[in-house]
């Protein structure tokens, strides 16, 4: 079944005429130009409205079937198709959505530059086996006179929250209106953005949201570098210095395994790892409580070690669960 080739409602119209207006086009300017805005590739629908998107799932649930959401800004790689299979494991439906949220983007974080690839994506996501594609247009999700947003919970405001202004405002928000487009049984997060899984956590918590958040595990290159849209960005060079980001991971969980328990020697140790790679510019490396992020001087029981730093332009996170 995957291998078929991608289906599009018009294609063969479009394949019969080499002068039609749609060939060529990408695959959101097809659908955008399509009545029903709606296709179908290799049996996934794909919407580009969300009102449509939710209707039909709307539908779908009254016919009791257990729906999974897997929400994306795109780019895909294997981390994210790793959470589409633990859905499609888990739910008898499955739905992705694709949106790079403008909100989430910080007044000094370029969002014209974020990778972005609808078709490699949709046709990553049915050889998933997913169901249900949701991809609306920044104008649906922020229509005119848009005002409303999220106040993020308390877990937002150190770390990413420090560096990158307004970023969980701009995810709870876009967060819980997919919560609604798509009402989930349970919705998927990696483990990777460690932070955003506990804002999203604390949000579903604090406002009685019915959907039971499932935490993914994160996915590593062979050599331990996390996935990430952003590792495309990287130099062959840049590439080898980012492997220090889970070598420092590897140091602290090391040296908590060998019995250290004071935060300072294991968060300098970690540093020298980054520094050794030549990464100067280092955003935070903290140890931390895993539930309120609340920074860690000893290690009395379970943490998180989390590092954000930069390689060139381009600014990595990876963390890792400690067990004391
Ligand atoms: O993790 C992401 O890709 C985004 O922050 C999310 C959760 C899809 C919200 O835009």
């Amino acid at each position: 079944m995957h291998e078929r080739a991608f289906v599009l409602a018009p294609a063969a119209e479009i394949a019969a005429d080499w002068h039609h207006p749609l060939r060529n086009k990408t695959i959101r300017e097809l659908l955008a130009a399509l009545p029903s805005q709606q296709c179908a590739v290799n049996g996934m629908r794909v919407f580009i409205s969300a009102r449509d998107a939710q209707l039909e799932i709307m539908r779908l649930r009254t016919e009791r079937r257990s729906l999974g959401l897997v929400p994306t800004m795109g780019a895909l790689h294997d981390g994210h198709l790793s959470l589409v299979r633990l859905a499609r494991e888990q739910s008898d439906i499955v739905v992705a959505s694709i949106f790079v949220n403008p909100t989430q983007f910080a007044p000094h974080e370029d969002l014209g530059q974020y990778p972005r690839n609808l078709d490699a994506d949709l046709q990553a996501l049915a050889a998933a086996q997913c169901d249900i594609v949701l991809a609306p247009s920044a104008a649906e999700m922020y229509p005119a006179g848009f005002s409303t947003y999220v106040e993020p919970p308390a877990v937002a405001a150190p770390l990413e929250g420090a560096c990158r202004p307004g970023h969980f405002r701009g995810v709870a928000t876009v967060v819980l209106k997919l919560f609604h487009l798509v009402p989930a049984d349970r919705a998927y997060f990696g483990q990777k953005d460690y932070q955003q899984l506990l804002v999203i956590r604390h949000m579903v918590r604090d406002l009685a949201v019915p959907v039971e958040i499932v935490p993914c595990p994160i996915v590593r290159e062979a050599d331990g570098l996390a996935m990430s849209s952003r590792n495309r960005y990287l130099s062959p060079h840049q590439r080898q210095q980012a492997r220090a980001l889970s070598r420092a991971l590897d140091a602290a969980e090391r040296l908590v395994k060998s019995g250290e328990r004071d935060a300072r020697r294991i968060v300098g140790q970690m540093r020298d790892a980054l520094a050794g790679a030549g990464m100067e510019r280092i955003d935070y490396v903290v140890l931390a409580d895993p539930e309120s992020l609340v920074e860690k001087s000893s290690l009395d029981g379970p943490a998180v070690a989390l590092i954000a730093a930069h390689v060139g332009n381009t600014r990595l996170i990876d963390n890792r669960l400690l067990n004391t």
